[in-house]
């Protein structure tokens, strides 16, 4: 099993996203300073995953921290995991339920209060997996038997705590002795596609075909395409789908040719706070990251670039959202509430 983050005595430890596929190497953060580094420079990415990170930096946080004004420090802490990145919502949903947490015992001693923190961002991730195969159980009946599955990005192990969201539908649906194809975007600038789903998918013997995003639409034309699967970033109200950059043109592609349009996502996916997606902060990087490929230019020096990470996807284009507690259909304004009420 890929082991994406885990909590050992040492500190946080973190598979580095940014070395796959040439390398399998683990970073330890010691403090949650160097856990905010790892989320913000990629070393761990996926919007589950920077939320099982976040838990965890904001634990590491306050058994480093110096007891005096403690409240004070768990405000500096939260603040600094808060502003790695804007778009995952399941980073702050994690960095509110450690908050929560810690305002609930913030009269215990130290010791007791980090303790019960430990063991809380150590259930966020041992819950983000349960999440994730239940996730699997409830959309691998969707996968057509015998056809190829296209995804975007990396929605799967490395994404989450493990199993993944898009990637644990079809390893639910692979598991349940379906004969499934996997073609993968290669998804620039970043190449989560290239770099991740494939090596995830080759680690578990699930075929692997790779394809540069321009490709997606010509598949999806011929016919290739049983089905598009995805993951998400954040889920408006009404099912706006935040998600990888270039999301949005392949659920267009695949409304166009009749193809379904999955997105598979833990309900802490879910804001709805916002009404639609039109709210929904997108996050813009660094533009070194479309003029060069690995360190290499691949565009003139001075080229004006444009980064946007994430894009929304309306929900008119989602045939439907797979979640762990079943799977929500149009109108989502009523079914995805209805969803999000059934945990409490
Ligand atoms: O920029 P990234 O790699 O963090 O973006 C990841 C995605 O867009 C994923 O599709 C999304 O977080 C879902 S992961 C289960």
């Amino acid at each position: 099993m890929i082991e994406t983050i885990q909590w050992t005595t040492e500190g946080v430890v973190m598979i580095d996203q940014t070395r796959i596929p040439a390398e399998e190497t683990y970073v330890t953060c010691r403090d949650y300073h160097q856990v905010a580094d790892a989320i913000r420079s990629m070393v761990i990415r996926g919007a589950p995953a920077i939320g099982v990170a976040a838990a965890m930096g904001v634990a590491i946080g306050v058994a480093k921290a110096d007891p005096a004004n403690l409240d004070a420090k768990v405000d500096a802490i939260c603040a600094e995991l808060a502003g790695t990145r804007p778009t995952a919502v399941n980073l702050f949903w994690a960095i509110d339920r450690m908050k929560k947490l810690y305002g609930e015992l913030r009269h215990l001693p130290h010791a007791e209060i980090s303790e019960a923190l430990i063991r809380e961002a150590i259930l966020v991730r041992e819950e983000d997996i349960a999440i994730n195969r239940a996730m699997g159980q409830h959309g691998a009946p969707l996968i057509p038997d015998g056809g190829i599955v296209l995804t975007h990005c990396n929605a799967g192990a490395l994404a989450t705590a493990g199993y993944g969201t898009a990637l644990g539908v079809i390893r639910a649906a692979v598991e349940s002795g379906k004969k499934i194809g996997v073609y993968a975007d290669e998804t620039r600038p970043f190449l989560q596609g290239a770099r991740l789903t494939v090596w995830e998918l080759q680690h578990d013997g699930i075929p692997a075909t790779l394809i540069t995003d321009n490709m997606a639409g010509h598949f999806l034309h011929a016919g290739k395409i049983a089905c598009v699967v995805v993951g998400a970033d954040r889920i408006a109200a009404n099912g706006d789908v935040a998600n990888k950059i270039g999301t949005y043109s392949v659920a267009v592609l695949a409304k166009e040719n009749n193809v379904p349009f999955y997105v598979a996502a833990p309900v802490s996916t879910l804001d709805l706070t916002l009404a639609d997606g039109s709210g929904i902060p997108i996050e813009e990087r660094a533009g070194a990251e479309v003029t060069h490929v690995f360190g290499v230019q691949v565009a003139p020096t001075g080229t004006d670039v444009k980064n946007p990470a994430f894009d929304v996807t309306p929900n008119r284009y989602v045939t439907a959202i797979i979640t762990e507690r079943g799977v929500a259909r149009a109108p989502y304004e009523t079914s995805l509430r209805e969803l999000a009420r059934n945990g409490k």
